[in-house]
């Protein structure tokens, strides 16, 4: 790989890809320097240490990226403008938030970063990650060569393929249209839903797929949305982090939109409840319960299923169902996510789900926790 030198900016570098990312560079790449924004200091000090970065490459500058021009001083924003690469990652990636908190990180504060990025004179590319579910209620094949600007109604999506599940998806498609229309030199890098750091199967940070996992296995799913066939698209962190690392140093064209998604080797629905009941059933104390294997049915009979049980009074049914309502309705909408041009651009593939899932699944057992301990890395696409 070329030595890359010279100063990058890197948002949400403190978080589960920003972190690795930064890791692999500072390695690879003893020239390179990263001004780093930070919004919180203790936060950004846990990752320096975890990831043993140099401190005399990585140089933090107090950011948030909801406040006025980013609560950046003058001097430091002049500091920024040698800037030749803008990897954006902050973000909030919950997908309970509103759509005005959604927006006022997601969409402002990509249009407040893009307006930095506009001062810098040498800007080859800002490279902004977004998600692969920035598609909202789109079903079928999602190419990487196609720019549909979803005009659909605020929130929850309508089953006509416009819309969207959550707020999340649709500050994160609101933001990608920002950055299209910048006139800036920008590169949209979308992975798919992170489980587990590698192939190892061990899971540095838990969301919404941990969370329905675990009530999967504690029998508090009886139903979700979706076919036996649907695809359940998801990656591990080494795979996102090295494309990512290999897009930030290729000089390779703009204007691109790259999928960081296990395509081709996203995992059935139906596999994915059997393989997971299969491990569990290794339990006795799991396996002595029976329980049944949930139903997966079309979103309309999902949403009568959701609105009994917000009628039916159990509270604690209404909280599992209310906390899957921000995610699982993704799965009425199967996607394939084409790669070709990310696997062009990097040369690496996403691991099938199938060669990790069930090791995760042992991570997420009672008495794991989750932790940020760096690991050794695995192969092939975590070499560092
Ligand atoms: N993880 C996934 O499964 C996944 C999948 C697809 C796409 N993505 C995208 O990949 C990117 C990185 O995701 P991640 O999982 O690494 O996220 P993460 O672990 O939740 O970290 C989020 C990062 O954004 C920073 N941030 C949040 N609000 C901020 C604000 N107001 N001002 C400045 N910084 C702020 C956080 O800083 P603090 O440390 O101060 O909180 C943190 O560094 C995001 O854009 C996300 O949408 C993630």
């Amino acid at each position: 790989m070329s030595n890359f030198s010279g100063a990058i900016v890197v948002t949400g570098a403190s978080g589960l890809v920003g972190g690795e990312l930064l890791r692999r560079l500072m390695r690879r790449h003893p020239h390179l320097c990263a001004f780093v924004l930070v919004r919180d200091p203790g936060r950004w000090e846990q990752t320096v240490r975890r990831h043993g970065l140099p401190r005399h490459r990585t140089m933090p500058i107090s950011c948030d990226l909801t406040v006025a021009g980013m609560g950046l001083g003058a001097v430091d924003r002049a500091r920024l403008r040698c800037t030749t690469t803008i990897v954006h990652l902050a973000a909030d990636t919950s997908f309970a938030q509103s759509l005005p908190s959604a927006r006022a990180i997601n969409l402002r504060g990509t249009q407040s970063l893009l307006e930095v990025a506009a001062e810098c004179m040498s800007l080859r590319r800002f490279i902004y990650v977004s998600t692969a579910f920035a598609v909202g209620c789109r079903t079928g094949r999602i190419l990487e060569t196609e720019s549909t600007r979803v005009r659909g109604p605020d929130g929850v999506g309508g089953a006509d393929g416009a819309g969207w599940v959550n707020a999340y998806e649709q500050s994160k498609h609101e933001a990608e249209w920002a950055v299209r229309s910048s006139g800036l030199p920008w590169v949209i890098v979308r992975p798919s839903t992170i489980v587990c750091d590698d192939e190892r199967g061990g899971v540095s940070s838990r969301n919404a797929v941990h969370r329905s996992l675990r009530l999967l296995r504690a029998g508090l799913a009886p139903m979700l949305p979706g076919a036996e066939e649907t695809p359940v698209d998801v990656v591990p962190n080494d795979h996102v982090a090295e494309c990512l690392a290999r897009i930030v140093t290729d000089p390779a064209e703009t204007g691109r939109t790259y999928h960081l998604c296990a395509g081709a080797g996203a995992m059935p629905l139906g596999e994915l409840v059997d393989r997971s009941y299969s491990l569990w059933s290794r339990d006795p104390a799991w396996r002595r319960r029976a329980l049944p294997r949930p139903a997966l049915t079309d979103l309309a009979t999902y949403r009568l299923f959701e609105s009994t049980v917000h009628l039916g009074g159990d509270p604690r049914m209404r909280q599992v169902v209310g906390s899957l309502s921000h995610f699982v309705p993704q799965l009425a909408f199967p996607k394939r996510f084409d790669t070709a041009a990310a696997e062009a651009a990097t040369g690496l593939s996403a691991p099938p789900v199938t060669s990790y899932w069930e090791r995760m699944l042992k991570h997420l057992l009672p008495g794991r926790a989750a932790s940020r301990q760096p690991q050794p890395a695995a192969q092939p696409s975590a070499a560092a």
